[in-house]
């Protein structure tokens, strides 16, 4: 396996000097968007051989995370620091963690 490295996708020159920041707010107001338009973002790829599945793949990521999110509460492990979280990748064809994110879920919809 790869050693974890940072995504060359994460460059300050396309971004901004936060790259390496988990900020979703960058976003607000940008018109970059997910079909294949904008080379900053290109999670379903691009141009012909673009992936056909975009509709169905962001329902789904949206209805697993909504589900997610309304029906448990979400805790770190007790000794666990948010800042602490290690968010380092695993590069490869898709981009996964490079190490497990461990969360305690509790259901709260009883
Ligand atoms: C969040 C979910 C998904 C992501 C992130 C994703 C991402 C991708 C990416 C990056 C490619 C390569 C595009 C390229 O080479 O430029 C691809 C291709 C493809 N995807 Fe998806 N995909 C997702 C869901 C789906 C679903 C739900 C389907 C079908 C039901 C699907 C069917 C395909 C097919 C058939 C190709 C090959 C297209 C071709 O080579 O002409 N994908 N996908």
């Amino acid at each position: 396996m790869l050693p974890p490295i940072s995504h060359p996708r994460r460059d300050p020159n396309a971004w901004s000097e936060n790259a390496e920041e988990f900020y979703p707010e960058r976003f607000i107001g940008s018109n970059i968007d997910l079909q294949g338009h904008h080379f900053e973002l290109l999670p379903f790829g691009s141009g012909r051989r673009g992936c056909p599945g975009l509709q169905m793949g962001m329902t789904t990521v949206y209805s697993i995370v909504d589900q997610l999110v309304h029906c448990f509460n979400w805790e770190l492990p007790s000794g666990v620091n948010a800042k602490d979280i290690d968010m380092t990748e695993n590069f490869s064809l898709s981009m996964g963690r490079a190490n497990h994110l461990y969360a305690k879920p509790t259901y709260r919809l009883s």
